[in-house]
């Protein structure tokens, strides 16, 4: 069983859980850049709005052959409650087909997961994915240990290994 961690980070969170995740479940992992401008208070409320509208934007790399991957794990933090853009759009750059996947999202508010876990299982869904587990992580005040703890926990709990033989 091949597993494949895809992620974007935009300041680290998510990034250290996506890492957190291939080291334990001995995953190869590929991250997702996003080509625009995303840093500053402007950009960052620009980025708001593209993630609300699901506006497209360059990434590198813009696709990924998922033929030799059986379970692809599939990371994003929520914007505007929503995915980032970035993971929109290789979602849909990708054939999904057949394929089995996990979705996690970080966010730091308390507001719900839910809406971006919801959008990404309907959009893999549509691909011809089946969803197997979703999962996410309130980062808000954790510092890089926290948050490699906390991964390490959700490991556990939702059994993460069983999906990918580790
Ligand atoms: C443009 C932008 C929009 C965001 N919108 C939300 C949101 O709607 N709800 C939320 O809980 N957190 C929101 N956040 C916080 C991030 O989801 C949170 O800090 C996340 O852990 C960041 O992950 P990263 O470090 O991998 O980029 C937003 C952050 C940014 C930069």
């Amino acid at each position: 069983m091949k597993t494949l961690i895809i992620y974007y980070s935009d300041s680290g969170s998510t990034k250290i859980m996506a890492k957190t995740l291939s080291m334990n479940l001995k995953a190869d992992i590929i991250e997702i850049k996003d080509l625009k401008n995303r840093k500053g208070t402007v950009n960052k409320f620009l980025s708001s709005i593209d993630a609300f509208r699901e506006s497209k934007t360059k990434i590198s790399p813009e696709k990924i052959d998922l033929t030799s991957y059986d379970l692809i794990y599939v990371g994003t933090p929520t914007w505007a409650n929503k995915p980032a853009p970035a993971i929109i759009t290789l979602i849909d750059n990708c054939n999904w087909s057949g394929k089995d996947v996990i979705l996690f999202t970080t966010m730091n508010n308390n507001g719900s997961d839910e809406p971006t876990l919801e959008r990404l299982e309907e959009k893999v869904r549509m691909r011809g994915a089946r969803v197997v587990e979703r999962f996410s992580l309130n980062t808000k005040g954790k510092s890089a240990e926290n948050i490699i703890n906390d991964t390490e926990r959700i490991i556990q709990t939702l059994v993460l290994k069983m999906y990918s033989g580790a």
